[in-house]
């Protein structure tokens, strides 16, 4: 949530031992399809999502004959009629796909791109030469990068689908005619972004009441302007974004934001993206980052996103400690320190690869690993822990360079993930960044503009410091989004992944942690409460891991220190993540696993339920 009420760079991982006192008992048996529900066992492929009318959209297009690839971008394109304050044709993701047939994992960066008149200056006041404060920054058009979600879900569907894109589009042109029912999360979110809604006549016209309130619960939101959006997307292609009507008027709502009249909070400034930089954006197909974990191949997404080398190093770090044999505190702590190291070389090394030598190779390699994992010894390492030196020879037991950077990303993200009858697999993650993104609607379209930009860093550069992550022309800023599939001896264990800026990454490396080390089911892993470590002075932690004796060890035994979660402002900041994920049971059976109690819960559901 809104990131003014935590503080910058501090995230939560789950504790697998916690799993008995605070998790909703997950049903395990066969479910039916009549309501939304977090765990659904069956065959025919699964979909899990963050909403239902979503996960029913995926199943549909499995129903017709489409494959995993489909149905992702069918479930992608309902949450932004669903959730659109964290979902949209106005966003971007990171998609990693594993093509059963031809034995591959594959991914599509869609994240989105700055305009090529960004300079490092982005987000500097001109006048005193000093970062804007983060609101200003955000809610402007100079935070909204070119939207890379609809030329990603173009190239999925081209390259790896079965349907067509106008069939993949269908069932979410449905449900914004038809219309969905406004529920707590939705009101929660809506409540939590009213001042930005407010600000912008198109924002309030769709989103609030005439009045310029929030919509009543129970009440039913149709949003004809997206099933029109989608409807000429369907028909024309992605180049009716990237060249031509809907993307002239992307430009235009970015140069000129739709400032709503008698708005009075601070100067709204315009953006620099033009119709040039629309038709110069690509979705890339890009390798995917790999470790091995316990004999597992853990396969995930590569720079821009620091998430796949973020959670591998933390892994490979945490390949030298037998957690599943050790006392849980032990285990915690040295998760807690592997994340915190990893976080510091995130913050040194990781941006866009196309821009800054990203040292992936000495990152993932678990040579290097084990110049960290020496560090973790029986007590918390001082703040701010120091980044490594992973250029071979990589030198001694913590050797290091660079510096300790923080960032500050958004938490409002959501994550996809689709299993189809061939054993293909899709792990998607996407977002337009904080809760209603810029707060900016296209006017007439139906759906809300990025603040992706943010997620560069602000700091100036100065002639003695490096930092990987500043704004560029055409540059894409560091993501941690973590969309992870793994697999063991070449088929599918499980997929997973989650939203929570940078708190993806510790929530994704305590759910495989829960699952591989310490035996949790994939249900179970996904609902245990959270605690993350990201190089930061106190892990954050989740009420309930917050009040556990478990807490209490970690802080007297090894000298760890924590901040609870509280949700400050409403209670759905109080939770960290809102997971999916899909386990194979075997013999053509999966299991999709959805969050059962955070934000309101997520859908399960497979094709043929049970059997
Ligand atoms: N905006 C959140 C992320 O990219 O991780």
């Amino acid at each position: 949530m809104p990131r003014t009420t935590r503080p910058l760079g501090i995230g939560a991982i789950t504790i697998l031992a916690l799993a008995s006192v605070a998790i909703t008992p997950v049903a395990t048996a066969a479910t039916t399809t009549e309501h939304k529900q977090p765990v659904a066992v069956g065959t025919g492929g699964a979909v899990a999502s963050a909403d239902f009318d979503a996960s029913k959209a995926g199943i549909a297009v499995l129903k017709e004959g489409g494959n995993a690839v489909d149905a992702a971008v069918a479930v992608a394109s309902t949450l932004g009629v669903t959730e659109p304050f964290v979902a949209g044709p106005g966003g971007g993701g990171f998609m990693v796909i594993r093509l059963a047939s031809a034995h591959r994992v594959v991914t599509i960066d869609g994240r989105e791109m700055c305009s090529a008149r960004c300079t490092p200056q982005l987000f500097l006041d001109p006048k005193t030469g000093q970062p804007l404060p983060f609101e200003n920054a955000r809610r402007s058009g100079l935070s909204v990068g070119v939207p890379g979600m609809v030329a990603q879900w173009a190239k999925a569907v081209h390259r790896y689908g079965k349907l067509s894109f106008a069939q993949d589009l269908a069932p979410a042109i449905r449900v914004a005619e038809r219309g969905f029912t406004i529920d707590r999360n939705f009101r929660q979110q809506e409540l939590a972004s009213l001042p930005d809604l407010q600000s912008f006549t198109s924002s309030r016209k769709l989103f609030l009441t005439p009045s310029g309130n929030p919509l009543p619960l129970g009440s039913t939101l149709r949003n004809p302007d997206l099933a029109q959006t989608y409807r000429d997307l369907a028909a024309h292609g992605p180049s009716y974004l990237y060249d031509g009507q809907l993307g002239a008027e992307i430009a235009q709502t970015v140069q000129h934001p739709p400032v709503a009249p008698g708005y009075h909070g601070f100067y709204i400034r315009h953006g620099l993206m033009t119709t040039k930089d629309l038709s110069n954006y690509v979705a890339k197909v890009r390798t995917p980052t790999h470790v091995t974990y316990r004999g597992l191949d853990v396969y995930g997404m590569a720079p821009p996103s620091s998430g796949g080398i973020t959670i591998g190093e933390a892994l490979n770090i945490l390949s030298a400690f037998p957690l599943a044999s050790e006392a849980r505190a032990k285990a915690l702590f040295q998760y807690l320190e592997a994340s915190r190291l990893a976080f510091a070389d995130r913050g040194a090394y990781i941006g866009d690869a196309d821009y800054v030598a990203v040292p992936r190779q000495g990152l993932l390699d678990p040579a290097y690993a084990r110049t960290r994992s020496c560090l973790i010894k029986d007590h918390a390492l001082p703040y701010p822990a120091l980044p490594g030196n992973p250029y071979p020879p990589y030198g001694g037991c913590g050797a290091t360079a660079g510096r300790a950077l923080s960032d500050h990303e958004g938490t409002n993200t959501n994550h996809i993930t689709t299993v189809d009858r061939a054993g293909n697999v899709v792990s998607y993650t996407n977002t337009i960044e904080q809760l209603a993104g810029s707060g900016m609607t296209v006017p007439g379209r139906g759906f809300l503009l990025n603040n992706e930009m943010t997620d560069f860093d602000f700091a100036p550069p100065t002639p003695t410091t490096y930092d990987p992550n500043l704004p560029a022309p055409g540059k894409r800023p560091r993501s941690s989004m973590s969309p992870t599939i793994v697999l063991k001896n070449g088929q599918l264990d499980f997929a997973v992944g989650s939203p929570g800026g940078s708190t993806i990454i510790t929530t994704v490396l305590q759910i495989l942690i829960n699952h591989v080390d310490f035996g949790m089911s994939l249900p179970q892993a996904i609902a245990a409460p959270r605690v993350s470590q990201r190089n930061t002075p106190t892990s954050v932690a989740e009420p309930a891991f917050y009040n556990s004796s478990l807490r209490r060890t970690l802080e007297r035994k090894y000298g760890e220190m924590f901040t609870e979660e509280t949700g400050a402002v409403l209670p759905l900041d109080k939770w960290i993540g809102n997971a999916t994920g899909i386990q194979n049971l075997g013999n053509g059976r999966l299991q999709a696993a959805a969050e059962p109690v955070r934000l309101g819960g997520g859908s399960a559901l497979v094709v043929n339920p049970g059997s």
